[in-house]
């Protein structure tokens, strides 16, 4: 299960988006908005981190204006790590190397067929462990309030 959300700006990508990942047989959970009215990124990126954290939820898809907003946010919940992207290459990588667990969208940014792919490729891609799991180990780390040096 995958949660999915947005703010108002984020609104029109997160409906693209949606409509793919129907056409995928890809099951979600929309956290809102549900209207293009006025609602912060914030509101739904815990919302949706919330849903990976307790595990309701595997991955999550976030959109705002520009994703960096959205990720800002997503990235304050403890066990979160979003990745705002704008290419393929990272989207495909912060899953391989960082274990990427939210990807961040940015309406303004790019179009839908680009973000379609980016979904595609992130939700396709294996952590690959090995020498990437001790550096977000440090991540966690620093999560946790200690000292890497
Ligand atoms: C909303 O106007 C806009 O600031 C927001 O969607 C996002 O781009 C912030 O990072």
């Amino acid at each position: 299960m995958i949660a999915i959300g947005s703010d108002h700006a984020g609104f029109p990508l997160k409906e693209k988006v949606k409509a793919f990942l129907d056409e995928k047989g890809i099951a979600y959970t929309d956290v809102g908005c549900f209207t293009p009215e006025r609602y912060d990124y914030a509101i739904s990126a815990q919302k949706a981190c919330d849903k990976v954290v307790s595990g309701e939820c595997d991955k999550a898809i976030l959109c705002c204006g520009t994703g960096v907003g959205i990720s800002m946010a997503a990235n304050k919940v403890k066990g979160i790590r979003a990745c705002c992207c704008s290419d393929y290459f990272s989207a495909k990588l912060t899953r391989a190397h960082n274990d990427a667990n939210v990807l961040c969208i940015g309406d303004r940014v790019i179009g839908a067929g680009l973000a379609c792919e980016l979904v595609d490729v992130f939700l396709n891609t294996e952590f690959e462990g090995g020498r990437h799991q001790s550096r977000v180990d440090q991540i966690t780390a620093i999560e946790n309030g200690e000292k890497l040096y």
